[in-house]
């Protein structure tokens, strides 16, 4: 299956368009390219006419993942470009998620003690006195909400909030620039969004440091800033990548798992009569609607991988929906089997960058979905399931708003 592969850009034979609307929200889009083709890496159709691999077989995303060859330094000339509002990515320092090592490891051991499975499992009665509060407020105001405002995404703002030590009072604030970061079509508009969080948290370190409180922040201020292994400049990116990160992914994960529960009824009775299953429902959930629908590399030297050689220079887009739907990793990968063991799907990413607020988006989600058919056993859609409006592709997948009654 190998053959010669010519730059990205001169490729001419057809290549299906990156990215796309999915047709169902819990479905990869139909034309993605699909491991079972027997090809697992083939390529795809940027917004400029340009062309990256696409890599949908499991196997080789878990080997691309782990490959130091493959850099996500979006500073570096090739890298790809993948949506027009991405334009100036070049002229943004993304820390953890736009460096690599060695730089990314001491940006990453600063953060680690704070997201291990023992720091977060004693976030669980907070977290479950959130869940539960939100849910005494839908339950209190009638028998209608819109659970996207309601409650998927108050339970992750507020819990980052607290982790972090950032005022939940200016939510509305850094929820309304997120989604403008996260789904604008705009450069400028993404730009100014950015800037006003960034100035919005250059006051919140400036005003912690005169006052310390509770939290992350304050602890890298006390014992990294003082020291000098951090500037504020590099603090504050940080924190806006795990604001943002911290809420709008465990957001639209609780909406569209919701949604997803409800459309698939023999599931989610098995879910209620054994509440045991839920941390494995979980991880099926995180697989099965992949929400981080696309991680973006490129390669530094030539790369070996599924028959074929991607060249240095060359864009590569990992297609998390289609590889967590490979055949060759999951049996009938494209039911939702609430029993099935789900481990090692890349919804969360591999290797370095391997989401670091895994634990905590386990718990949360476990909590709040959990919680929620428990104490609203009638749970609803108020709307036709084709009516609930879902995010476009590109973005990270999830509901705009998500109509229920009970
Ligand atoms: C269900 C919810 C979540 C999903 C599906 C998700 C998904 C991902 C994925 C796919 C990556 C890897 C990106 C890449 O390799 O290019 C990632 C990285 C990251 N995530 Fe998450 N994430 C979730 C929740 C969270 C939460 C709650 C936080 C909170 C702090 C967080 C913080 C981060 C950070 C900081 C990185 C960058 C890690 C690094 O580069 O070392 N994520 N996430």
């Amino acid at each position: 299956m190998t053959e010669t592969v010519a730059s990205p850009a001169s490729v001419t034979h057809p290549a299906p368009q990156w990215p796309q609307d999915r047709g169902c929200p819990y479905h990869p889009p139909a034309a993605y390219p699909r491991p079972a083709t027997g090809r697992p890496l083939t390529r795809v159709t940027l917004w400029d006419g340009s062309q990256v691999w696409f890599v949908s077989g499991h196997a080789e995303a878990r080997a691309l993942l782990a490959d130091p060859r493959l850099s996500s330094d979006r500073h570096r000339p090739e890298f790809p470009v993948v949506m027009a509002r991405f334009g100036d990515q070049r002229t943004v320092d993304l820390p953890l998620l736009g460096v690599d090592d060695p730089e990314h490891n001491r940006q990453r051991r600063m953060l680690i003690p704070r997201f291990g499975l023992k720091q977060i499992a004693a976030m669980r009665p907070r977290i479950q006195q959130i869940v539960d509060t939100l849910i005494d407020r839908m339950l209190a105001g009638g028998n209608r909400a819109d659970l996207v405002p309601e409650f998927a995404l108050p339970v992750p703002s507020m819990v980052i909030c607290e982790l972090l030590g950032v005022p939940y009072a200016d939510h509305e604030f850094f929820e309304s620039r997120s989604r403008v970061m996260l789904n604008a079509d705009s450069l400028e508009e993404i730009r100014l969004a950015r800037e006003d969080v960034k100035a919005y948290l250059q006051r919140l370190v400036d005003a912690k440091r005169a006052e310390p409180g509770e939290g992350l922040l304050d602890d890298l201020i006390a014992e990294r800033l003082a020291d000098g292994h951090l500037d504020r400049e590099e603090l504050v990116m940080l924190a806006l990548i795990l604001l943002v990160a911290g809420h709008e992914t465990t957001a639209n994960m609780i909406s569209l798992g919701t949604f997803t529960l409800l459309q698939h009824p023999d599931q989610l009775a098995m879910l209620r009569a054994e509440p045991q299953l839920v941390p494995g429902a979980v991880e099926e959930l995180l697989r099965y609607l992949s929400i981080a629908d696309g991680m973006v590399r490129v390669a530094t030297e030539d790369v070996e991988v599924g028959g074929e050689t991607i060249r240095a220079g060359e864009g590569v887009l990992i297609g998390t929906s289609v590889i967590n739907r490979d055949p060759a990793a999951y049996q009938d990968p494209d039911t939702l089997d609430l029993r099935r063991s789900a481990r090692h799907h890349v919804a969360f990413g591999y290797g370095i960058h391997q989401c670091l607020g895994q634990n905590l988006a386990r718990v949360e989600l476990e909590i709040a979905l959990a919680t929620l058919f428990a104490r609203i056993p009638t749970l609803r859609l108020a709307v036709a399931p084709d009516e609930v409006p879902a995010k476009p592709g590109g973005s990270i997948q999830g509901l705009f708003a998500l109509p229920v009654t009970w």
